[in-house]
């Protein structure tokens, strides 16, 4: 079958209990058979070849308190009660040259796609900046082989609608927002006030509205998280019809409040090993069930094990995205411990994820976007 021949409107979910099972470990023939299963169904669905966006982290300053992420709002000032200065991410904003730069450096290098993350700011300059910054790549990206310039996946959190809008006119076209995890008390105890688990799926469902192509996605190995409820996020990700999904273990954060972590009993469960497991079985399920969607081999895999996303392209992911965060400012961004290639350059990071996509055997997508083919079926395309 062609890649994107069939309807994903017939698409049906396996039972819960059958995927918490192989999420579980348990799949009749083991991981390696899962893995083979998820192969066959992203060649038939989405085909072999491995999107690339560039992703650039232009700004960790952030409102927002989650407790286990390394760039809260006050990371680092909550470890025991004392303040850690070594674990204090110095606040940055690129300029816009800079994210300039980066975006040349993601069209030289025939990505055809960035990512834009940053932490969560609503204030009227951040807004205007983002707006700014996306309407000047795209004026400064339009090549005869991009047209339209590079594809842009905006990633800075939860916003007003009328902001959505308005990225959205000024190129955005795909938008990241995680649900974290589709358990609203366990999203609640991950998320101080005023973040709400409603407030995150409303903000999925106007994203979608305005006709952006929608990217979610969870951390795996929360406490209390077992296959069961992996397979309820998955449930979710089809029930709200996403297009992109992005997920990764879940691991300690230098800047993150351990006392609070503690007391809410989130701190990691399981082995580094054990995660990294059911984080490739997630990436493997999710591909089998939801079919044609973009599934990421994140960043996070490789913390675990040097070969994480080689691991998460050969368990169905079809996305890869190298960091093309200026060097000197990765050691600010790091949302948890042991990220990899804070000590690379733009150039080294390209190089090496070519490599990763070659050494699993697999065609990497030059100068294109990569939409998924579940966004472009159902006319998720920018006009
Ligand atoms: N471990 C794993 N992933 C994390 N993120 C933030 N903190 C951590 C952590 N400690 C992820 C969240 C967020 C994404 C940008 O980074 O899922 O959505």
């Amino acid at each position: 079958m062609e890649p994107g021949t069939s309807t994903s409107d017939e698409r049906v979910l396996p039972p819960v209990e059958e995927m918490a099972a192989w999420l579980d470990g348990r799949h009749p023939g083991g991981d390696g058979v899962l893995a083979s299963r998820a192969r066959e169904t992203m060649l038939a669905e989405v085909g072999p070849a491995v999107h690339m966006r560039g992703l650039l982290e232009f700004s960790n300053s952030c409102t927002q308190g989650c407790y286990y992420c390394g760039i809260r709002n006050d990371a680092g000032r909550s470890v025991r009660g004392v303040r850690r200065a070594e674990s204090v991410p110095l606040r940055f904003t690129l300029s816009e040259s800079e994210i300039l730069d980066a975006a040349r450096h993601c069209l030289n290098a025939g990505f055809g796609s960035m990512t834009l993350q940053s932490g969560e700011r609503r204030d009227p300059a951040f807004v205007a900046f983002v707006e700014r910054i996306l309407r000047r790549i795209k004026a400064e990206t339009t090549t005869p082989e991009l047209p339209e310039g590079l594809g842009i996946t905006l990633c800075v959190g939860e916003q007003r609608r009328d902001v959505y809008e308005r990225f959205f006119n000024a190129g955005a076209h795909r938008y990241l927002l995680r649900i974290e995890t589709s358990d609203p008390d366990l999203f609640a105890r991950l998320h101080p006030p005023p973040q709400s688990f409603d407030r995150r799926v409303q903000a999925l469902t106007e994203l979608q509205e305005i006709g952006y192509q929608v990217g979610t996605g969870v951390m795996i190995g929360l406490p209390g998280q077992g296959g069961e409820e992996l397979a309820r996020d998955i449930s979710f990700f089809a029930a709200i019809d996403a297009d992109m999904i992005g997920m990764g273990p879940y691991i300690e954060a230098p800047g993150s409040a351990y006392v609070e972590m503690n007391r809410r009993s989130l701190l990691p469960a399981g082995s580094t090993a054990e995660r990294l497991r059911r984080a490739l079985r997630m990436i493997a399920v999710t591909r089998i069930a939801l079919r044609d969607v973009n599934i990421a081999a994140t960043t996070a895999l490789q913390a675990l094990s040097p070969t994480g996303r080689e691991a998460g392209l050969m368990f169905g992911a079809n996305v890869l995205m190298p960091i093309v965060t200026p060097g000197s400012r990765r050691d600010s961004y790091q949302l948890y411990q042991g990220k990899p290639c804070i000590d690379e350059a733009a150039e080294a990071c390209t190089a090496c994820i070519i490599g990763r996509a070659a050494r699993v055997s697999r065609p990497v997508t030059q100068n294109g976007w990569g939409d998924a083919p579940h966004a472009t079926r159902k006319g998720r395309i920018p006009a």
